[in-house]
């Protein structure tokens, strides 16, 4: 497993011009040149992957897709699968993120993503996140079943090759509550570590790697570390270049 952090930005549905795409896509690219020890991850809708692909010269910026269908091919209007967006470049897909999970995506989904996008050979980034925190520690239990849910029948060989964010629903986008404080977040990486560790009988730590997202920005990047987390995933802060690699360059 890289030791390097791993830095992902999640453009979601944006933009809407391919130009302004382009435009974005070219800066960070040309930002690259500073990025050093860092695995950054770019995920932009489906539609640019191709393009972007062909633009990509160097290795310092990898592309993801946002999701994945589970099926190989066939009759399955307006999914694209894993095979298709390996051949168009992405090598990373987030899967399960709440977004999605909102919209009605199930954990039997999300598992079939999981191994479907290890099956293509493109590593999966697993979304979790509870809704709100209870003071009894439910939300524990809760992201312990996610995880379990997600990893069904998902091989111990694997796991060198998946990602685990840590999303809670309540510190993410425009309506975030608040951010989560560093020792909220190490909590749960602990936590995240221990539910695998137990549930695959490593002995020693799982070798995944989690990463925290939800209001991530250049300003509060540094003090997120202190978590321990192995790095983010970005949304707002990701469709500003600028913005983006300042925080590839606090976390490098
Ligand atoms: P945000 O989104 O950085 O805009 O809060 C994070 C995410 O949804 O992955």
């Amino acid at each position: 497993m890289s030791k390097n952090k791993l830095i992902v930005g999640n453009w979601k549905m944006n933009p809407v011009y391919p130009k302004e795409a382009n435009n974005l896509f070219e800066k960070i690219k040309r930002a690259s040149k500073k990025f050093k020890n860092i695995d950054v991850v770019v995920c932009p809708p489906s539609i640019y992957l191709e393009n972007f692909s062909k633009k990509l010269k160097t290795k310092k910026i990898n592309l993801g897709a946002q999701d994945l269908f589970w099926e190989q091919s066939g009759s399955h209007t307006g999914y694209l699968s894993g095979s298709q967006l390996k051949n168009v470049g992405a090598k990373y897909v987030i899967i399960g993120h709440s977004e999605r999970r909102e919209n009605g995506e199930t954990d039997l989904e999300i598992n079939k993503k999981v191994k479907a996008s290890l099956q293509n050979i493109m590593k999966p980034i697993i979304c979790i996140g509870e809704g709100k925190r209870d003071k009894d520690g439910e939300y524990l239990n809760f992201l312990q079943d996610q995880i379990r849910k997600a990893l069904y029948q998902v091989n111990k060989k694997d796991l060198k090759d998946i990602t685990i964010a840590y999303e809670p629903i309540w510190a993410i986008g425009k309506n975030a509550k608040r951010e989560p404080k560093p020792n909220e977040i190490e909590e749960v990486r602990i936590h995240i570590l221990k539910v695998v560790g137990d549930l695959y009988k490593t002995g020693g730590l799982p070798p995944v790697k989690i990463i925290y997202g939800g209001s991530v920005n250049k300003d509060n990047a540094e003090e997120l570390l202190k978590s321990g987390v192995d790095g983010f995933l970005i949304g707002r802060a990701s469709l500003d270049a600028g913005h983006f690699s300042k925080i590839i360059e606090i976390s490098g």
